[in-house]
């Protein structure tokens, strides 16, 4: 063992203290080692993953296939730059573009960067005039100022305007609100079929489809944001398929090398033709060593025929969720495709995550209360049988704490296991002391104004309005000739700001 890996989780941490900017809230776990859906901390304790890498281990942790990939690919060429020709990454686009609706390949390194390339490959397609770009409230599509415009949730661009102009925002799933915002000046849509971050909120063949009609009637480019969907995640290789949905183009990030850093921008030929050499790139991306990883991982999924395990291994998911869902009336709902799991209770939620930690079993909560899960394709049937009971009890204790007004408090089903004092109590009490205090955030968006602070909220969505304006007013600096409805577009804002005070989007 080498001195590094010597270190124990306190000390790992108090370097992090000192040396690590703060931008994230991390839980006081210190991950050393991983394998398949198990991933286990300095001092050797073992954690069941229901969340393996935020969604970006798909095949869950050092799939064997990618390792050996990437082991034989970084001994012959590590990095070499897009000026010259690679074999691994023709190949790789030519997989994926197979799989998808055969078009062409741009790659770069993460969701955002995605993202920002579908947004300028956008604007170029469409010519000057028609830059504005519709989104959805809810939506996540990444922390550069693109992308982050493109996100319509005021949280996240709060103290940071002004926004990048020409983005215009419906709520999710409101095909007459998304009409109501297409102007001579919109010339794409945005979209994750299914909102990972704003609480798995499933848009559905009826809603997507609605946009390709509005995206043909109109002119318009459908992008659609997989970096969460994609690559196999819903039983489909894109969350596309599952719908019967088809874009114009597609971003992809998290999954799609198994967990090592890599984002794609698939787009149809016609549209691809107008990323013209100079007017983007990324020093990394494509990069043989990403290329030989996402090669890897569509062989894999092939190969170990895993989008038929993951519809099955959903199955035994949702079957765990209903009989759950039938004992627990704090349950608001349960929101699947394929192994994209969120469950939506009437509560914060934040200390469920707390209770499952205890007993060894890492899940997910986002927008406060939707606790996700995003586990692996090819996790195993026990592993979800024993990660589920851990799970079901914590949320059936969690919701025997709360109390409904004419409701008795849900009974713990003699099946299940004691309450067992584990090796993971330390952890798991510093967590439950953290969300006592209102520490524990998502550690993904760990800069979210306070949710629970109304005011605030009120406050951030008017700052969001106000940026809005400034960012209407700039449009129209820029587009002369574009013949923008001031009436119209006052409604737009009222209506925004409705929409926003609205708890469900999708
Ligand atoms: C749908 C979606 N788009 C974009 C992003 C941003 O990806 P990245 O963090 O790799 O930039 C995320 C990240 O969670 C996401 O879920």
């Amino acid at each position: 063992m080498t001195a590094i890996e010597k270190l124990s989780s306190e000390e790992s941490v108090s370097i992090f203290e000192k040396h690590v900017i703060g931008n994230y809230r991390r839980y006081p776990v210190n991950l050393v080692r991983g394998s398949g859906s198990r991933v286990w901390d300095s001092e050797g304790r073992e954690y069941l993953d229901f969340f393996p890498g935020w969604g970006c281990n798909l095949l869950g942790h050092c799939p064997e296939k990618i390792v050996s990939a990437v082991q034989r690919q970084v001994e012959k060429l590590i990095h070499v730059p897009n000026t010259w020709h690679m074999t691994q990454q023709g190949v790789w686009a030519q997989m994926l573009n197979e799989r998808s609706f055969g078009g062409q390949a741009f790659f770069c390194n993460s969701g955002a960067e995605a993202n920002e390339a579908a947004i300028k490959l956008a604007r170029l397609h469409q010519g000057g005039e028609r830059f504005k770009i519709l989104t959805f409230q809810g939506g996540f599509h990444g922390r550069t100022f693109g992308a982050l415009a493109a996100t319509a949730q005021p949280k996240y661009h709060a103290g940071l305007g002004p926004m990048l102009a020409g983005f215009s925002y419906a709520p999710f799933g409101d095909l007459v609100a998304a009409e109501r915002r297409i102007d001579g000046a919109t010339g794409a849509i945005l979209v994750e079929p299914i909102q990972g971050e704003g609480g798995v909120q499933i848009g559905g063949a009826e809603f997507l489809g609605g946009l390709r009609r509005l995206a043909d009637e109109h002119n318009l480019l459908l992008i659609f944001d997989e970096v969460q969907t994609g690559c196999g995640r819903t039983g489909d290789w894109f969350g596309y398929q599952h719908f019967g949905v088809e874009p114009d183009m597609l971003t992809l990030a998290k999954s799609l090398c198994g967990g090592l850093a890599g984002g794609a921008l698939l787009a149809k030929t016609e549209v691809a033709q107008s990323l013209v050499p100079g007017m983007h790139a990324s020093t990394f991306g494509g990069n043989p060593i990403a290329a030989a990883a996402g090669i890897a991982m569509l062989e894999t999924i092939e190969e170990e025929g895993l989008l038929e395990r993951t519809k099955q291994n959903a199955e035994l998911f949702a079957n765990w969720l209903s009989q759950l869902q039938d004992e627990c009336e704090q349950i608001r709902e349960v929101r699947q495709v394929g192994v994209m799991i969120g469950i939506e209770l009437e509560h914060d939620a934040s200390e469920v995550v707390a209770k499952c930690l205890e007993q060894g079993l890492l899940v997910n909560c986002t927008q406060g209360n939707v606790l996700r899960l995003l586990p692996a394709m090819n996790i195993s049937e026990s592993e979800i049988e024993s990660g589920m009971q851990i799970f079901a009890k914590a949320v059936r204790d969690f919701c025997a704490t709360l109390v409904i007004p004419g409701a008795a408090p849900t009974t713990t089903p003699a099946n299940d296991e004691p309450d067992q004092k584990t090796e993971h109590g330390e952890v798991a009490e510093q967590l439950d002391q953290a969300a006592e205090d209102d520490e524990v955030v998502d550690p993904d968006y760990p800069e979210e104004s306070d949710a629970s602070d109304l005011e605030e909220e009120e406050l951030a969505d008017d700052k969001v309005l106000e940026e809005d304006e400034a960012a209407e007013g700039e449009e129209e600096e820029y587009e002369e000739e574009a013949e923008l409805d001031d009436g119209d577009d006052e409604f737009e804002e009222d209506e925004l700001e409705e929409d926003d005070s609205e708890a469900a989007l999708g």
